[in-house]
């Protein structure tokens, strides 16, 4: 025998219980995590916000809403996030894909590449960048490296999910070793770069739950870019390095470069916060 709980019961409870500092719109949140297990959209659960559901589901519902005032991310709640239009799987295993990587994809599909170009995505986490590289550019073959299993594993159920499993496909390995990079037409990444020492000062929504080989790098990633940069150098003249860079990366940077002769750094593009986010480089024609 089943009890039934109306819908707007099953939002005010939600809504008070997310309703904390961290929580920006406890309403939405409480909508889209309920909208989800419906198959509704938001607008839907509140539309029909009088209607009945079974207990089965608001139990699960209400785990939700516990996970989440436990600070887990949506996107591991729900085990999905869209990227550039796309529904990628993820889960604590990879980083959550953010709208500022995006602009890699951006730019990349602004370069002038070769038909088929072979492309390589360095720390791919749930292949967000690699798959949709594979997607938006036609014949693209994608290689895509991470050091952790775990990542490789939701990257490799999104390739086959996205239709790109014959396009794309992943390697354990340390940034680059053992790829030919002569071979590639296009680099990017999205390396870990941020200083362990800002761990106190970020939310524990990401600090708790994200994958902290994700996160932080020794020397605020800067060590692993200057790895990125020297690796660059066995790259054929004219092929492009795009990477994300961390807030306060940009100057220093410039500064690296100029110490790769093999290296131009062509431009450090803002993201739509203003915010120093993605550097374009380019093997020197020589
Ligand atoms: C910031 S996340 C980016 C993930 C994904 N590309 C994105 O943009 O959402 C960095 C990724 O690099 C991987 N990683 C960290 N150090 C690495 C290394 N030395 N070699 C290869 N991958 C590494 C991490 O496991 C993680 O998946």
């Amino acid at each position: 025998m089943h009890d039934f709980i109306t819908i707007a019961e099953l939002l005010t409870d939600a809504r008070e219980q997310l309703r904390r500092p961290s929580f920006e719109i406890p309403g939405r949140e409480a909508a889209l995590l309920l909208g989800h297990l419906l198959g509704w959209s938001e607008a839907q659960v509140r539309a029909r916000s009088d209607r009945r559901v079974d207990d089965d589901l608001a139990k699960r519902y209400r785990g939700w809403i516990e996970r989440r005032c436990l600070g887990e991310p949506v996107a591991y709640l729900l085990g999905e996030r869209e990227f550039f239009g796309r529904t990628f799987q993820v889960d604590d295993r990879v980083l959550i894909p953010r709208p500022e990587t995006e602009h890699i994809v951006e730019i990349a599909l602004q370069l002038a590449l070769p038909v088929g170009p072979q492309i390589l995505d360095i720390g791919t986490g749930s292949g967000c960048l690699a798959i949709t590289l594979a997607a938006e550019i036609p014949a693209a073959k994608v290689v895509a490296t991470d050091l952790s299993p775990g990542a490789l594993a939701v990257m490799d159920h999104n390739r086959k999910q996205l239709g790109v499993a014959d396009r794309a496909h992943g390697v354990v390995t340390d940034l680059a070793s053992g790829l030919r990079l002569s071979g590639f037409d296009l680099v990017v990444s999205n390396p870990p770069y941020v200083a362990r020492h800002e761990m106190a000062s970020m939310s524990p929504e990401v600090t708790d739950f994200e994958p902290h080989l994700a996160l932080f790098a020794p020397d605020a990633g800067r060590r692993l870019l200057l790895r990125l940069l020297e690796t660059a150098s066995a790259l054929r003249p004219g092929v492009h390095l795009l990477i994300e860079i961390g807030y306060d990366q940009g100057d220093w940077l410039e500064g690296a470069v100029a110490g790769y002769p093999h290296l131009e750094l062509l431009a450090i593009r803002r993201d739509l916060s203003g915010i120093p986010r993605t550097a374009v480089l380019r093997r020197r024609p020589f």
